[in-house]
Formats: C-alpha cells, sequence, structure tokens
C-alpha cells in the first residue's frame, strides 16, 4: 500500500510532546508516573496544541537505564500499568486528536530479557549467544576485554559472565550499561523479531516509532580497537540502512502512514540526514540544534545546514531543545560560560542565571515553533523548568553517575517529576494520600512554576507555548533570511516573520502589519535583547 493517496503527511509539520513516563503524572501514588496518570492529563497536552505524543519505554524493564533496557517488548512495565491501559490511552488519545509514538529500543535490551538468561544459561558457541555479542577475552585466561571499546556510561564496553559451569567465562559487549547488552543485528532472528514488534505495536494503533540510537545497530563484526581519531566500528555503519529500509516497507504496509523518527547523534547532520532517504525513516532529531550555544551566527550556521541536508533527501528538518538526556534549556542557556551542550562535560555546577537563562530559553522556544519542519518538545519545557542540580547522590539513579565513579551526575537533573499543582511537592505528580514520595525530589520553588499556577498567567511560559503551539500552523512555506542588523536572527515564510535579537541592544521592527506574538514585551516597539517575536509582514 503506497503512503501518498491518504496520507496528509501530518509528521512533516508536527508538534510531538514527549512524555518521559516515571516523571510525568503519578496515578497511584507510589511516587512513579504510570499510565492512569497519563490519561488524566491527556486533556492538558490536548490543549496545550500539540499534534502527537511520544512515550519513552513502557516496556517492563528492571530500570537500571529508565527503561531503556527493556526485558520484553510486548508488554507493558507493571508499574506504569496493563498492555489494556495501553490500549486505552491509545484510544483516548485518538480520540482527542493526538497521535501516539512509543520508544523502540533495537540496539539492547536488559540483561533479564529471556534471550540473554537464555543466552548465559546455553553456553560459548551456542545459538543463543549468537543474538548477542559474545566474545573470548583476550590475555592468556581471556582475562581482558576482546576490545577497548567503552561503555557510553563510562567503563569498559565489555562484562565478563560466569559459565553455566562456574568458569570464568566469555564477555559480552554493552555499549551502555551492563545491564544493557546489545543485540547482534547479524543475526536473522533479531531482525525478525523486531520486524515482529513493530506490528505487533501498529496492530494495536500506534502512530509511530522513536527508534533509539538508531545509528548503532550494525557494528564492524571484527570488533577492532579504536584509537581516537578513528571512524567509530560501531556506529553508523553503512549496512544499518537496509534495517530500517525493511522496517519502512512495514510502515507502508499499514493503511494510516506510520511514522519512523531517529535517534542519531551524530558529528555530521549529512550523514543523519541519510537515515532520512525516502524509502528508510521519515524523521529525525535535530541534534545540532539543541547544543548550539547562544550566539547568532552558530544558530543561522546549524538551520542553514539543517534545511540543505535535509532538502537533499526530501526529508521535513526538525528543531529540538530538550530530552530526558540532555541538561534543561533555562540552565543551558544561563550558563556564565559556554550555553551549548556536551556529554563529554555537562558543565554542572556552573554558575546559572536563572532569569536570563528563561528568557533565552523564551526565545528559543518561539525560534524552534517557527522554523519549518517538526518541532519536538520535552514534558517540563513548556512550564520553563530547569535543571536540579543539586539533588543528593544517594538518591541519583541514572547509572552514569555510577558508572563514571560519581565524576558526572548524570541526568536526573532534568528527569524530576512534573509539578502540576498546589504549593509544595508532590505538586499534584502523586495522589494527596500517596504512600511514597516522588521518585526525585522536587524542589519547593516550583510551587511558582506549576502547570495550573502557570494556566491563569498571560505572562507564563505555559501560556507562551500554547499560543506559540496554535500561531505556528500560520508560519507555512520556505524559509528566507531578511536582512537585519548584526545580531538579529530574522527570517520570513510567506507573510509570517520570525525575529531573534541576540544583540545587546534593542532592535527596531521591520514594517509589520501586525505583532503576533513576542517572548517579551517589546520596549517602546523595539525588539529587546534575548527576545523574539512573531510577525505579520505586508503581503
Ligand atoms: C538514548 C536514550 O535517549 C537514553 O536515555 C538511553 O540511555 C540510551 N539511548 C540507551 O538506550
Amino acid at each position: 500500500m503506497s503512503e501518498s493517496p491518504r496520507s496528509p503527511q501530518w509528521w512533516r509539520q508536527a508538534a510531538i510532546y514527549q512524555v518521559y513516563l516515571r516523571s510525568f503524572a503519578d496515578g497511584d501514588g507510589d511516587g512513579i508516573g504510570d499510565l492512569a496518570g497519563v490519561r488524566s492529563r491527556l486533556s492538558y497536552l490536548a490543549d496545550l496544541g500539540v499534534d502527537a505524543i511520544w512515550f519513552t519505554p513502557w516496556y517492563p524493564s528492571p530500570m537500571d537505564d529508565g527503561g531503556y533496557d527493556v526485558a520484553d517488548f510486548r508488554d507493558i512495565e507493571p508499574t506504569f500499568g496493563t498492555l489494556a491501559d495501553a490500549e486505552q490511552v491509545l484510544a483516548e488519545a485518538r480520540a482527542l486528536g493526538l497521535k501516539v509514538i512509543i520508544d523502540i529500543v533495537p540496539n539492547h535490551c536488559s540483561d533479564t530479557h529471556r534471550w540473554f538468561s537464555a543466552a548465559l544459561e546455553a553456553g560459548p558457541g551456542s545459538p543463543e549467544r549468537e543474538r548477542f555479542w559474545f566474545r573470548d577475552g583476550r590475555g592468556p585466561d581471556g582475562a581482558e576485554p576482546p576490545n577497548n571499546w567503552r561503555s557510553r556510561f563510562g567503563g569498559s564496553a565489555w562484562t565478563r559472565v560466569v559459565e553455566p559451569d562456574g568458569s570464568p567465562g566469555q564477555w559480552y559487549l554493552h555499549l551502555y550499561s551492563s545491564r544493557q547488552p546489545d543485540l547482534n543485528w547479524e543475526s536473522q532472528e533479531v531482525r525478525a523479531e523486531f520486524e515482529d514488534i513493530l506490528r505487533f505495536w501498529f496492530d494495536r494503533g500506534v502512530d509511530g516509532f522513536r527508534i533509539d540510537v538508531a545509528d548503532g545497530l550494525v557494528k564492524d563484526p571484527a570488533l577492532p580497537d579504536v584509537e581516537p581519531g578513528d571512524e567509530t566500528p560501531f556506529s553508523d555503519q553503512e549496512g544499518v540502512h537496509e534495517i530500517y529500509r525493511a522496517w519502512r516497507r512495514i510502515a507502508r504496509s499499514y493503511p494510516a502512514e506510520r511514522l519512523l523518527v531517529g535517534e542519531m547523534w551524530l558529528p555530521d547532520l549529512r550523514r543523519s540526514a541519510r537515515y532520512l532517504r525516502e524509502d528508510e525513516m521519515h524523521a529525525a532529531f535535530n541534534f545540532d540544534f539543541l547544543v548550539c550555544p547562544w550566539d547568532v551566527a552558530r544558530f543561522r550556521e546549524v538551520i542553514d545546514r539543517t534545511l540543505e541536508s535535509h532538502d537533499e533527501v526530501g526529508a521535513p528538518p526538525s528543531w529540538v531543545l530538550s530530552n530526558h538526556d540532555v541538561t534543561r534549556p533555562v540552565t543551558r542557556y544561563g550558563r556564565s560560560g559556554d550555553t551549548g551542550f556536551s556529554f563529554a562535560d555537562r558543565l554542572h555546577g556552573t554558575p546559572v542565571d536563572r532569569e536570563l537563562g528563561t528568557r533565552r530559553a523564551r526565545a528559543a522556544a518561539l525560534l524552534a515553533m517557527a522554523l519549518p519542519g517538526g518541532v519536538y518538545l520535552y514534558q517540563g519545557e513548556e512550564l520553563g523548568l530547569w535543571e536540579i542540580e543539586d539533588i543528593p547522590g544517594e538518591l541519583r539513579q541514572d547509572p552514569v553517575w555510577e558508572r563514571s565513579d560519581h565524576a558526572d551526575p548524570g541526568r536526573d537533573g532534568c528527569r524530576v517529576p512534573m509539578p502540576w499543582s498546589g504549593a509544595a511537592p508532590p505538586f499534584g505528580f502523586s495522589p494527596d494520600n500517596a504512600e511514597k514520595e516522588p521518585w526525585l525530589p522536587q524542589p519547593a520553588e516550583w510551587a511558582s512554576h506549576t502547570a495550573s499556577a502557570q494556566a491563569a498567567d498571560p505572562g507564563s511560559v505555559l501560556s507562551l507555548y500554547r499560543s506559540g503551539l496554535r500561531l505556528r500552523k500560520q508560519a507555512q512555506g520556505e524559509l528566507r533570511w531578511l536582512d537585519q542588523p548584526p545580531g538579529v536572527l530574522a527570517f520570513r515564510r510567506g507573510t509570517f516573520a520570525c525575529l531573534l535579537n541576540f544583540s545587546a541592544e534593542p532592535v527596531a521592527l521591520p514594517e509589520h502589519r501586525e505583532v503576533l506574538l513576542t517572548s517579551a514585551p517589546l520596549a517602546d516597539g523595539q525588539l529587546p535583547t534575548d527576545t523574539a517575536a512573531w510577525l505579520r509582514l505586508p503581503a
């Protein structure tokens, strides 16, 4: 079946809201977000004005990596609810006009997945081990890892197992935590299994998948050591593309078009755009935009590069300011030094001017929402939440914290449960009579940042997002840069224009018929520093 006749291609300009389930809303009072909580907040998402929701993994999981360690790809984590609850969420979302995308994690599974237990039991050389990357170690007793690859969470990417007879045995590869063994995509069985999993969820009505570590599935089977500057033999291998061609064929076989969105952190946008060729994925996250420091030339350059690289393959660009892995934008843009983001140095603890960060995050939101293509929002971004940097070590849950020997605080600071209402924690995240506190502590200062406090305030970040999501539909057509004074980013799309003033001085607005929206009040009709405006230009 072809996509075009019935397909409105909604994803080409969609606003997609990321729900990090554990931290969104807790329906049953155990301090952990769940599907009952989601159901109670679906109307909030519909009112916000997003087109789709992306759920981070909802599968059964020991939660070593927040659910990215999946024990069973065809069921729901009991703490979150049941398969019936998930089907209910899908139906209720659909009734509100919201599409639903779910996370699929094909690079690895949990060490509690039945396949991994079977591999441990079956021993070296077995077909069960072929589904993973088991290798003998180096050195006289095989006591050294098979190669020098590092886990992205710190430490070696290899862990040694004890064989069924009790002897020290082979090693298995894990690019993330040791509880997330990498699957071997050379295995036809692995491929067939995931194709079946896609169908399982498409059959239940999901509108698409967000593909975790999408560039990482295929490894150079020689598993060579890597030296600094080498190409990475575990990322962006040519063979990975045929996996997505097969997945696209499956997506196409369904009557209403289903979406594939890739998570690729690659150094070159043109490389990620190759995953968006017409027979592969539909869209990808634009992390170059996310990591861009607060600088007019850098933003202009990233936008141009994004548009060009996506144009070449005919795919819609995307604009992302945050997600559950990165420092929240209010904190990033408010840092006294580098205002970009990098996993290598999260700049944890660098002084932050939160007011400045908020001002810039508001302006960035209008920029992201005005650009051509899709926009991804991460829960709490629409409330202007900031990174919580002072979570006590003993409460931190991200495996990065332990695996880095506490050198890297990890990602818990952007995963603190949402403040919905009320004057004190749990801020409506859990019911009033909840047995347990939220799984990560919320700061008292969030009293002023709850969704209900902001809903009534026309000047709030929430109100800005609501207006922005409604008005962005007026931005249609190609982007054309406008001539503006240095330090100002300005473009038009038809008669809709967006300006962002990065310079230290207020600037005059170009001739316009109407001011549609601004991220901060104008000053005597001028656009102040770190402020964005949307205008209707004369025809
Ligand atoms: C990317 C996910 O966004 C992140 O949270 C996770 O830890 C890794 N992939 C591994 O699955």
